[in-house]
């Protein structure tokens, strides 16, 4: 402990102080003139200096879907992960929906990519150890087990944070703090706790849930986010955190339109909401909006041709105030450009119904993507509702990377969701994902370097691998 100073050592040292503080300022601007301190520009060619996360390592405890894409995410980014699973079982998801028998399922092939996998019972003794192990190895450790798991795991955040403070517990739950923080939560209950449920679907017509995984893949994103920040934070701090992030909470941050919405409706009726136009009052919620659009320009679903065959034959119109008068002449209304019924987005308000009738009848002369490219050509925003089989088979998606061809050992090529965040100097490629306990010997050996003969301790304990069917009696 530092000694108390007399009065004129105490002066003198506050002088010097202040002298050294004013060095530090120099020294300190200095720096940023020559470039803050960073390294020097790499003269690598972009692309071939690593990735954004080389160097970062991921104790990756996650199962199903918000976890896993969290960490395929931080895997595309160049992090080793190594996810840790049951022995024999593994996440539950490489047997759920399975398509080719015996053979890892899609949903878990797409969301473990780029993975390293090793087989764990976090429950033995042995098991502990080589857990403990990882933890003082990696720099983040994410999980999205139901509440209270890791910590009867005995992966306290004390625990963790003694065995290696820079680590950064990234965690996954359905609710915070709150009295719904003990509950299991899957996709479906999120949306409906978001926010989303209630605020999708037509008037008429119960909540609905969206095909978009908002609450899982959305949360995972969302995790993500907080682990990087994390990261940056800790280059300056030295020490890790807690990063939590609740599905419920993911899904409100991405309906903070209808949040935006529930406010307006205490200042009157919600005008570009169809609903306000066919005269129908508003309650004291944000109702379901059908397919209005969200950001208050007038628009809808429409018909297009071969829609009486094709489900998706159908495209989405915005009717964008800017380009009234080019949507005008299209559909052969030139005179709506200056009736004063039509002419301004006020005036047309009351009457959206009709005029996007009479959008439709002019889109169902043409097929979907003969509207996109007729409506861009004149700034007309309009999206075609593209099948899924339309998007695995679209060249252009599969050009940037977006939908990969991927290659696996046992079930053979699959499509696959590739990284949709593109860097420069940080190229994914997606890799096939790890077979149970795939590289369980190289993580023991290579990571963790435990000696030949610790490894047949640990593995002989049985803390690796599944526990044997009792024998079948005589
Ligand atoms: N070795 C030994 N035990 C292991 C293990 C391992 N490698 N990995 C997991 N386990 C154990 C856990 O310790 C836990 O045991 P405990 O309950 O005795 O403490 C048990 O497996 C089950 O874990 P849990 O997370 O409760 O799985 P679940 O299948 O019952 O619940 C969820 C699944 C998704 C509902 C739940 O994990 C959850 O609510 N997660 C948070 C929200 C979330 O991410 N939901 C979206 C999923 S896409």
């Amino acid at each position: 402990m530092a000694q108390k100073k007399p009065k004129q050592a105490k002066a003198k040292a506050k002088a010097a102080t202040k002298k050294s503080a004013r060095k530090v300022m120099k020294l300190k601007s200095a720096k940023k003139a020559n470039g803050n301190g960073l390294p020097k520009a790499s003269a690598k060619p972009y692309g071939q200096d690593g990735k954004a996360l080389t160097g970062v390592r991921i104790l990756d405890f996650t199962h199903v879907q918000s976890g896993p894409t969290c960490t395929q995410l931080l895997a595309w980014f160049g992090a080793d992960v190594i996810k840790v699973e049951r022995p024999g079982v593994g996440d539950i998801t490489r047997g759920q929906l399975r398509d080719v028998p015996n053979a890892d399922s899609l949903y878990f092939t797409m969301l473990n990519s780029n993975k390293r996998s090793i087989t764990i019972d976090s429950k033995h003794p042995q098991g502990m150890r080589v857990l403990e192990a990882l933890v003082k190895t990696c720099d983040v450790l994410v999980e999205n087990f139901a509440p209270g798991a890791l910590d009867r795991m005995g992966l306290t955040w004390e625990r963790v944070h003694k065995l290696n403070p820079r680590m950064i517990v990234a965690s996954v739950k359905g609710f915070g703090p709150g009295p719904y923080e003990d509950c299991k939560v899957y996709e479906n209950v999120a949306q409906c706790a978001g926010g989303a449920a209630s605020t999708t679907g037509f008037r008429e017509g119960p909540p609905l849930v969206t095909g978009a995984q908002i609450g899982d893949s959305g949360t995972g994103l969302h995790l993500a986010l907080g682990i990087v920040s994390a990261l940056y934070q800790r280059n300056r701090t030295g020490r890790g955190q807690k990063v939590l992030c609740a599905m419920q909470d993911g899904v409100l941050n991405l309906c903070r339109v209808k949040l935006r919405d529930q406010q307006r409706l205490a200042h009157g009726p919600l005008t570009e909401y169809s609903q306000y136009s066919e005269g129908v009052p508003f309650g004291k919620a944000v109702p379901r909006a059908g397919n209005d659009s969200g950001g208050g320009q007038p628009a809808w679903l429409l018909k297009c041709k071969g829609w009486e065959s094709d489900p998706d034959a159908y495209i989405y119109f915005i009717t964008q105030a800017p380009v009234w008068g080019a949507i005008c002449d299209l559909i052969g209304e030139p005179t709506w450009k200056t009736d004063p019924d039509y002419t301004t987005p006020k005036a047309r308000l009351p009457r959206l119904k009709k005029i996007f009738a009479r959008i439709e009848d002019w889109t169902m002369t043409k097929t979907k993507f003969e509207v996109m490219d007729i409506c861009n050509a004149v700034d007309i925003p309009v999206g075609p509702i593209l099948s899924m089989k339309e998007i695995a088979e679209e060249p252009s998606l599969r050009k940037t990377g977006t939908v990969v061809e991927v290659d696996h050992p046992t079930r053979g090529k699959y499509l696959s969701v590739g990284n949709p965040i593109k860097m420069s100097d940080s190229i994914s490629e997606v890799k096939g994902s790890p077979l149970l306990g795939e590289h369980t010997d190289e993580v023991l050996k290579d990571v963790l370097g435990f000696k030949a003969s610790e490894i047949a301790e640990i593995k002989n304990s049985g803390a690796l691998s599944a526990p044997k069917k009792e024998e079948k009696a005589a």
